[in-house]
């Protein structure tokens, strides 16, 4: 398809006809001109390709769920997660769909948001590489992707109304961020946006988010889709960088189109880019499609069984209960054991042509007793449910309790309004406590629950949303098959008040405030020093692991140049195991508020018993810079910086210091209100103004009665002669070291100095 033709030969109404879906899940052909329609369908985690291809939700072809986001981001492993892309991949290639509409990468900013099942963590950098690798292997089969949705759709209390409203260096440095990696290491075909605004400016017409900063400064060259019913005015849309508006609007949109380049109000020039961004799509879905491939879904039914032990995060493990003897008696108790909560609900949820639940994959180890334990579709409690469970668990060595979330609690389209576990769950867990020593729990959740049993179990095994090889993968790690090599890629708050957003989410109505800034997670309780129930980072193996000899190429570097860090891990255990070493930077200088440490490097390695590994990281500017409003980019500021790895942010290994040189300065325009102080310490500021403020100090200190001077006026005398508007030193001194004039002048000519 050569588009630069095609586009010279499409008339107005075919071009605007483009920018629009012909139903829920197509783009339009053009018949005249031989341009086809292609598919598009959701996503992420499995393909959900509706029966009636036309139909916006109806039943869904058979397929193979994955784990979700909320699991795959916990094996903090990127050749894992490109290979669920990759299976992917070939499902849609089988089914014959260009795009996957996903991975969903929002940050997770209150452990209630409905839909965190679907997004990878809290921290921007796991959900970029995680992103990042989930596109990689999905376009790896010539399949595109939908990184989605773009940006800052943190919760789906009013979703397509809100306004998320926060400050420049928060967008850059934690909700764009995140999107930032996965669009310059991923590449995705293309872009979701969002269904909410920024700042009081809809997403889909959002030319700062659309244009200024996903092409012009992250420099992507694909397509920007709507997510369904997210455009409002669609020439807007077309202006910010909206190529295509999904699902179709019926040509009431393209007729708008049409009628606002015939009035003068859109440049049809902005319609070509659309039109050509469309073009460009479907030349890469022909060519992706062009080869068949068999869909084995039975192979990727055990792929994904691999995918959720390889996600699965050990909270706990006490006496080493796990991995469990298969020689014991054991108790496989509540309803997830048989009925696993494996996905969640929405345009996600995939149509599994078969599910593996705990109950049924124990067989392959030993046989186990069995009691439900509650019903699912409720939180009140069944006497004679718990009783049996109780009378069940009494005559076992280790009962199994399966628990989490049920559909009720959260899923696309609502918010959770707690982080309690369903009452019954938790009546059930404490009875079988009574009766039981050797208890553990097993976690079917999309997001963060508090544990009122913590302490009263022994172990506490993370399952997430597995998808459907959950019950395999559960029954893999509970006997020693798979050794757990998880983490957490969100923190568990001890409770819902500890999290930064409490205050603020979901907002008044559809204004929503991120008052808490950059301080999302683990950035705020390592601040704030609160001790969470489970930190970012966390998760447990049945082996351990030793770190010994960091070393940094140099303790010394410039900003410009790449930090090379090399750390040791021996695996000191009697079974092989798989570890993620975690790499946080601390700035200890920075002039402006930074979080305690940042995640900047993550390695996951297997080891042998006894064995050693070498793990290396490279780390260039951008794991030292801040975001700086002022300067409207990333700085790094000169000064020493730790380097922390580890094996959770909360347990670190070793550490080692590097400085780091720079030029980079936050600009500052001075004015006659600067603080003395201020223009004092500029490096530029004796070349203007001599050794003025030498003179002024020691006026000012000759001023104070000798016998007042002790050390408290001393520090007096210093905070005000330094934080003084320097016109105040005009007027104190009757203009005798210069008139105002003249300060005006030279404080003109140091910001002239500093490039202002
Ligand atoms: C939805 C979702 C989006 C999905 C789309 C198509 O409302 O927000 O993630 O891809 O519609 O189903």
């Amino acid at each position: 398809m050569n588009i630069d033709v095609i586009l010279k030969e499409m008339t107005l109404e075919e071009k605007a006809s483009l920018c629009s879906g012909k139903d829920s899940w197509h783009t339009k052909p053009v018949e005249r001109l031989d341009i086809p329609e292609i598919m598009v369908s959701d996503g992420p985690h499995g393909l959900r390709k509706v029966k009636d291809e036309s139909a916006a939700m109806n039943q869904a072809i058979d397929a193979v769920c994955f784990p979700t986001a909320c699991a795959t981001a916990c094996s903090f492993d990127r050749e894992l997660v490109a290979n669920m892309g990759k299976a992917l991949g070939q499902a849609c290639k089988a089914e014959k769909v260009a795009v996957l509409l996903g991975p969903g990468c929002n940050i997770k900013r209150s452990p209630l948001c409905g839909r965190n099942f679907e997004y990878f963590s809290e921290d921007p950098y796991l959900s970029s590489q995680i992103a990042a690798s989930h596109i990689q292997g999905v376009q790896s089969m010539g399949i595109g992707t939908s990184l989605k949705h773009f940006a800052c759709n943190n919760q789906e209390t009013r979703r397509m109304t809100c306004t998320a409203n926060m400050d420049e260096r928060t967008f850059f440095e934690i909700y764009a961020a995140a999107f930032e990696g996965a669009v310059k290491q991923g590449k995705p075909y293309t872009v979701m946006c969002s269904y909410n605004r920024i700042n009081n400016v809809y997403s889909s017409e959002n030319k700062f988010l659309l244009t200024d900063v996903l092409r012009d400064k992250w420099g992507f060259d694909g397509l920007v889709m709507s997510d369904w019913g997210a455009v409002n005015d669609r020439t807007e849309g077309i202006k910010a960088g909206l190529d295509l508006e999904m699902p179709s609007s019926h040509g009431v949109n393209d007729k708008k189109i049409v009628e606002s380049v015939k009035n003068g109000t859109l440049d049809e020039k902005l319609l070509d880019k659309a039109a050509r961004n469309v073009l460009n799509l479907v030349n890469k879905a022909e060519n992706g499609l062009c080869s068949d491939v068999q869909w084995d879904m039975q192979a990727q039914h055990k792929l994904a069984r691999t995918i959720a032990a390889e996600c699965a995060v050990l909270l706990k493990n006490d006496s080493a209960l796990l991995p469990l003897d298969t020689s014991k008696s054991i108790a496989f108790i509540g309803d997830f054991a048989k009925n696993p909560r494996y996905q969640g609900g929405g345009s996600s949820h995939i149509n599994s042509f078969k599910v593996t639940s705990a109950l049924e994959a124990v067989k392959e180890y030993c046989e186990v007793e069995y009691a439900q334990g509650y019903d699912s579709n409720t939180d009140v409690s069944d006497e004679k449910l718990i009783n049996e469970a109780v009378e069940c668990a009494k005559k076992c060595e280790v009962a199994v309790v399966f628990a989490g979330l049920t559909d009720l609690y959260e899923s696309e389209g609502f918010d959770r309004k707690h982080m309690a576990m369903p009452a019954n769950q938790l009546e059930l867990i404490d009875k079988v406590c009574e009766v039981c020593s050797n208890v553990v729990v097993v976690l079917h959740n999309g997001s963060p629950v508090e544990m009122p049993f913590k302490n009263k179990v022994k172990s506490i095994l993370e399952m997430y949303l597995g998808g459907q090889a959950v019950g395999g993968a559960t029954c893999d790690l509970l006997f020693g098959k798979v050794n757990p090599s998880g983490k957490l890629a969100e923190t568990f708050p001890e409770r819902l008040s500890d999290n930064p957003s409490f205050i603020s989410f979901p907002g008044e109505k559809d204004d929503v405030q991120y008052r808490e800034g950059i301080f999302v997670g683990y950035r705020y309780y390592d601040f704030k020093q609160i001790e969470p129930l489970f930190p970012f980072g966390h998760g447990l193996s049945y082996t351990t692991f030793e770190y010994s000899d960091i070393k940094l190429s140099s303790n010394a570097v410039n900003a410009d140049d790449e930090l090379t860090v090399s750390v040791k891990v021996k695996n000191t255990g009697k079974i092989e195991g798989k570890e993620v070493v975690q790499l946080y930077v601390t700035d200890k200088e920075a002039s402006v508020i930074r979080p305690v440490k940042e995640l900047k490097g993550f390695e996951k390695v297997s080891l042998k018993p006894g064995e050693t590994k070498n793990v290396m990281f490279k780390l260039n500017k951008r794991a030292f810079a801040f975001y700086c409003e002022a300067a409207h980019d990333w700085l790094v500021e000169e000064g020493d910086f730790t380097i922390s790895v580890g094996s959770s942010s909360r347990d670190i290994r070793l550490t080692d210091e590097v400085f780091v040189s720079s030029k980079d300065r936050i600009p500052v325009k001075y004015t006659v209100n600067s603080p003395l102080g201020d223009i004092a310490a500029d490096p530029n500021s004796t070349k203007v103004f001599g050794n003025m403020f030498e003179e002024i100090s020691r006026g000012m200190r000759q001023a104070q009665p000798e016998d007042s001077m002790g050390a408290a006026t001393e520090m007096m005398t210093n905070a005000m002669i330094r934080e003084m508007p320097i016109r105040a030193v005009l007027s104190f001194s009757g203009e005798a070291f210069m008139t105002y004039d003249e300060l005006g002048m030279k404080i003109d000519e140091l910001n002239r100095i500093n490039n202002y």
